[in-house]
């Protein structure tokens, strides 16, 4: 059966399309003045609807995202179910650069961030159950296309705490420490509120993440976003083709 499959790209990810053939629509949303544009393509005879999480100009940082907006536009295309893709450091030892990571836990630091639709509570279900972030099945599906097509998943299958911090400057050495101890694997800047913004609309959610550098004070160098560039190109050229297996398998 055909899907209308929603994928939100990151950093380093910002077409599924190599032939630039994807259709943009400007979509208006009652939470932007701004329209977001989607980029809709046929990909084995499913419907893609991709968003570049960061605006079509890529400049927009992780804490002026407008995430409300973004899902909203997502669901009014209709879409079954959302693949993320995110971009972040490595906290637990086993998180090195390049490798891939399936997350099923988040911890949330940031704050200030437009985060829910439910501003006013309208029924107890308002209260969305998180108690897993991310779509199982789904996250199993992606996990299973990673290790078939041999890319460096760690431990094999679904796993990881996602911290996700304010940004966009990067984390102090003591502050990964603290997330260490609070369990953290990896760290980002844009998984919340993207999941649960998800789960409060009922789309099914799941995100493939790829470690680009050792979080902060894990190694004796300072981190360089513009040294990380050979990392993420490789990194997500995997991502890409896990992305487009995925698609062809559903
Ligand atoms: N911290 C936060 N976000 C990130 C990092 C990091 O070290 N690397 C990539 N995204």
């Amino acid at each position: 059966m055909s899907s209308v499959i929603g994928v939100i790209g990151g950093s380093g990810l910002y077409t599924l399309d190599d032939n630039e053939a994807a259709e943009p629509t400007a979509l208006i949303t009652p939470y932007s003045d701004e329209p977001v544009t989607v980029f809709t393509s046929n990909i084995a005879s499913h419907n893609v609807v991709f968003l570049p999480r960061h605006g079509s100009s890529h400049g927009t940082p992780p804490h002026r995202i407008n995430y409300r907006a973004n899902l909203h536009a997502l669901a009014e295309c209709g879409i079954d179910f959302i693949i993320a893709v995110n971009v972040v450091g490595g906290i637990s030892a086993q998180m090195s650069p390049g490798t891939i990571v399936i997350p099923d836990q988040i911890i949330d630091y940031t704050w200030g961030r437009e985060h829910t639709y439910f501003d006013r509570l309208e029924k107890p279900e308002n209260h969305i159950d998180f108690t897993w972030p991310y779509d199982k099945s789904l996250s199993k599906v992606l996990a299973q296309t990673t290790l078939s097509l041999g890319l460096p998943l760690k431990s094999g299958e679904p796993g990881g705490v996602y911290g996700c911090t304010q940004g966009p400057r990067l984390e102090t050495a003591a502050e990964i420490t603290r997330m260490k101890n609070d369990g953290c694997d990896i760290v980002g800047m844009t998984a919340m509120p993207e999941a649960a913004l998800a789960r409060e609309l009922g789309i099914a959610y799941a995100s493939i993440a790829l470690v680009v550098n050792w979080a902060a004070g894990l190694t004796q160098e300072t981190i360089a976003f513009g040294d990380i560039a050979s990392t993420l190109d490789e990194g997500m050229a995997g991502i890409k083709r896990v992305l487009l297996a995925t698609i062809a398998d559903l």
